[in-house]
């Protein structure tokens, strides 16, 4: 048999031919003296080349069994032959152990700063023990630790580096959440490729984003992770992170371009029903009804997969049951089977061995077992894999295909990274230098940032403020802290990077205007002893912006909180500087920084001006100044519903209407007798500084067949004085069903930019999939009957219009929530 090496040797000869066609106008970049100023001054530095690597068919045996009237889908990318040659030779010429090092991912046993690296971590390289890293960047790091697998281990298989980029690497941008806020699937887009090229300069190959959970339960800490409560809007902001971070190109229509060294490898996160953790608390129980868990907690996974994504990880939750890194049926069934997808299934950190305290697993073997043939195919942290595995083999309880088939995922990757022609090709010091924090990433940042905030209230045209007012008092426990700014997860962002929203105001303002701080309280203790200073300076101020809400570490993972209250004494804060300001004539804005909505139903009764600014990341305090003076105009939504208080979870806009539907001041119905049963704000909110006026919507046809589409238009005018740009919205409603269907659904919305009296006409068109749902039977169909399309602002507004679909009911199938070649 050829040795590895001499097998390895022959094929990099090979490689010589396919590399001519794979070298990228782009492999400039790697070069030392290139700026990272004029990477971004051309667009071609984001621009796609036509690779020759694309995917093949996964080939594996799928182990969970699919309904019979389930139409098993073709693998979603076609195959690339030479690929499949490559790694079927690699694969050939493994043991078994270094099969299952390949499937082993794993931290680092010691933080690395410099060249030295921790010698457990190199041992278990050099015995091919690992096939990826996980938390560890560096150009100079990663290039260590590759260099210790290409020189020092038998197999010589290049090693994936992969980390958490959220929300960028270390130039932050907004928290996903907030991002989703802008509805601006181009924006947001453009953020992830800027965080995929920062990361992939420090050595990356794969990012653990983007988290494409839904969360209906404001409690849920990961909330800020995602794109908020809808399924249509998570879909768009899933396809369009996919897209950013793995370097899709509209113009050539190149879904990705995984060759190319600014990009990353996404995985669509976390499969599936995360975000329906019972009460709330992380990691725990989703309990999912087969139709939602198709119609809403699917959908933004079948977008991801359908965008190409490469990755997906496995949940730590169970479903009715079965844990999710045991889940064939999910997993090996409807992603694979069904949609075709091929990428690599990664476990969550430490999910197989999880399945020993979900009691699933009676020992680690037994883990190990039922979550490779679930369909698991990376084992991150738990080590189950590599241990337990080659005993499992030799018994025949776990078939050598299931492991060869995961392996063959993790080598396509490698693959089409362009590993084996050049391990080093992303550890490159220069190109790390010239794209962190480069001048024009920030600038990308600043922008996301702004298209990110919600103006929720602007009663009597409070904002924007002027700039030369003669002082303006800034106050608030977040108002002045970067860290929180950064957002939950900073990846390698450092607070030194942010300008916090006191910075950005005072340079906003220059050096002839006078801003005054008070810090009044911090953001979660008892404490009121710094409320007269607040006083104080509010009384001296012509104008009091107060930035309360949540730090950093109040969301996120492992970050969940019973209340949705504003903590602390900030409430109490909120008061008395109101109370001052009012009684000296002063207008007041709040500014809002949080993880999750807030229920601040004092703010929103009393404050007249209130801005939802999230965490924005290192930009936050230019963002929050351009908006906060009217530099720029803000065009943010809601991405999920603001509650009055915790009792209203969940609140969703999507609801079912129920037999008793709620109506204030009729007592036998469906609602709270000691709050309204609405939202505080609802989904898809937001106030601009111009106002938009809608006409009825038409509709192309009143009647259609059910596999017909038809187009809906809506006339949208500015009725304001200033330009401004507006998320225009459709909603839909099947009337009456078979089952039940909610009240709304979101099926489109469009960005329209308009000039003062401008009016527009926007045209959006409803396809069957857009109509269907999940019978009583399971079948994805239309079914004849009325149905009501508003387009409007918010999902509260707009005059609805009817339309009626004839003939019988119709099978559709479920291509996922986005049209065939979606873009933004
Ligand atoms: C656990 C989190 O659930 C997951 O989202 C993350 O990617 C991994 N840890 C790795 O950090």
């Amino acid at each position: 048999m050829v040795t590895t090496t001499r097998r390895l040797r022959a094929h990099r000869a090979k490689y010589v031919c396919a590399k001519r066609h794979l070298v990228s106008p782009l492999v400039a970049l790697q070069l030392p003296g290139v700026t990272s100023t004029s990477i971004l001054a051309s667009a071609a530095a984001f621009a796609l080349f036509a690779g020759a690597c694309t995917r093949a068919g996964s080939g594996a045996p799928d182990l969970a069994s699919t309904p019979a009237s389930v139409a098993l889908r073709p693998p979603l990318t076609p195959s690339d032959t030479r690929m499949e040659r490559f790694v079927d030779s690699v694969l050939a010429g493994l043991t078994l152990e270094e099969k299952l090092g390949q499937l082993t991912q794993n931290v680092l046993s010691a933080a690395v700063t410099g060249p030295q690296l921790p010698e457990a971590s190199t041992a278990d390289i050099r015995a091919g023990r690992i096939g990826s890293f996980l938390g560890t960047s560096g150009a100079e790091v990663t290039r260590n630790l590759q260099r210790v697998a290409m020189e020092q281990s038998r197999a010589k298989i290049p090693l994936l580096f992969a980390y958490d980029v959220i929300h960028g690497f270390r130039t932050i941008f907004p928290t996903p959440l907030a991002e989703a806020a802008s509805w601006d699937p181009a924006a947001v887009e453009r953020a992830a490729r800027v965080a995929a090229a920062e990361g992939a300069a420090n050595g990356l190959h794969w990012t653990f984003a983007p988290m494409v959970d839904i969360a209906r339960d404001p409690r849920w800490g990961r909330i800020i992770e995602g794109s908020g409560e809808d399924p249509y809007l998570g879909s768009v902001m899933a396809a369009a992170r996919v897209r950013g971070f793995q370097g899709a190109d509209s113009t050539t229509g190149t879904p990705h371009k995984l060759r190319d060294t600014l990009t990353l490898i996404a995985t669509a996160k976390h499969f599936v029903s995360y975000g329906a953790a019972e009460g709330g608390r992380d990691y725990n129980v989703a309990d999912v009804p087969p139709r939602t868990l198709r119609e809403i907690y699917l959908p933004p996974f079948h977008a991801a997969a359908n965008a190409g994504a490469r990755s997906v990880m496995a949940s730590f939750n169970e479903l009715d049951g079965v844990p999710m890194h045991a889940n064939g049926e999910l997993i090996n069934g409807v992603l694979r089977r069904e949609w075709g997808w091929d990428g690599i299934l990664v476990s969550d950190y430490t999910g197989v061995m999880e399945l020993l305290n979900h009691g699933v697993a009676a020992d680690t073997a037994e883990a190990a077992r039922i979550s490779i043939r679930a369909g698991v195919d990376v084992d991150m942290v738990s080590t189950f894999f590599f241990k337990k595995l080659p005993a499992e083999v030799a018994a025949g309880r776990v078939p050598i295909a299931v492991i060869d088939s995961a392996v063959r995922r993790v080598l396509r990757a490698k693959y089409e990274r362009g590993l084996f022609e050049d391990p080093y090709r992303f550890s490159n010091v220069a190109r790390e230098r010239a794209l962190t924090l480069a001048p024009a990433f920030v600038a990308e940042a600043r922008d996301m940032a702004r298209r990110s905030i919600v103006l929720l209230k602007n009663e009597g045209g409070v904002l924007p403020l002027r700039k030369d007012l003669r002082a303006i008092a800034v106050i608030g426990p977040l108002a002045d802290d970067a860290t929180s700014a950064l957002g939950a997860w900073a990846g390698a962002g450092r607070p030194e990077d942010a300008v916090t929203p006191l910075a950005g105001i005072r340079q906003a303002v220059g050096a002839g205007g006078r801003v005054l701080y008070a810090r009044g309280a911090s953001a979660d203790t008892a404490d009121s002893s710094g409320f007269a200073e607040s006083v104080r300076v509010a009384r001296e101020a012509d104008a009091v912006v107060l930035v309360i809400g949540e730090r950093e570490d109040m969301s996120g993972e492992a970050h969940s909180r019973s209340s949705l209250d504003l903590p602390g004494v900030q409430n109490e804060l909120a008061r008395t500087v109101y109370a001052a300001a009012r009684a000296s004539g002063k207008p007041m804005v709040a500014v809002l920084m949080n993880g999750r909505p807030l229920s601040v139903p004092w703010l929103a009764e009393n404050v007249p001006a209130i801005v939802e600014a999230w965490h924005l990341g290192v930009q936050t305090g230019p963002a929050l100044a351009d908006v906060l003076f009217g530099d720029f105009n803000p065009s943010g939504k809601l991405p999920v519903s603001v509650l009055r208080t915790v009792g209203q979870v969940p609140t969703y806009y999507n609801h079912k209407n129920t037999g008793r539907p709620p109506v204030e001041g009729i007592r036998w119905n469906s609602k709270y007798i000691d709050v309204p049963w609405t939202p505080l704000w609802p989904f898809g909110h937001g106030l601009s500084y111009t106002t938009f006026a809608y006409d009825t919507p038409r509709v192309s046809k009143t009647e259609i067949g059910p596999t017909d589409s038809l187009t809906v238009s809506v006339d949208v005018t500015n009725t304001g004085a200033r330009a401004g740009e507006e998320v225009v919205q459709l909603y839909v409603r099947d009337d009456a069903a078979s089952v039940t269907r909610p009240v709304k659904m979101l099926r489109g919305f469009r960005r329209v930019m308009l000039r003062p009296a401008e009016r527009r006409t926007l045209t959006f068109t409803l396809r069957p999939q857009d109509l269907a749902f999940y019978d009583l039977r399971m079948r994805h169909v239309v079914e004849p009957g009325s149905f009501t399309v508003w387009a409007a602002g918010s999902s509260d507004g707009g005059q609805p219009v009817r339309f009626r679909v004839v003939g019988t009911t119709a099978e559709v199938p479920d291509r996922g929530p986005l049209p065939a070649g979606w873009r933004p």
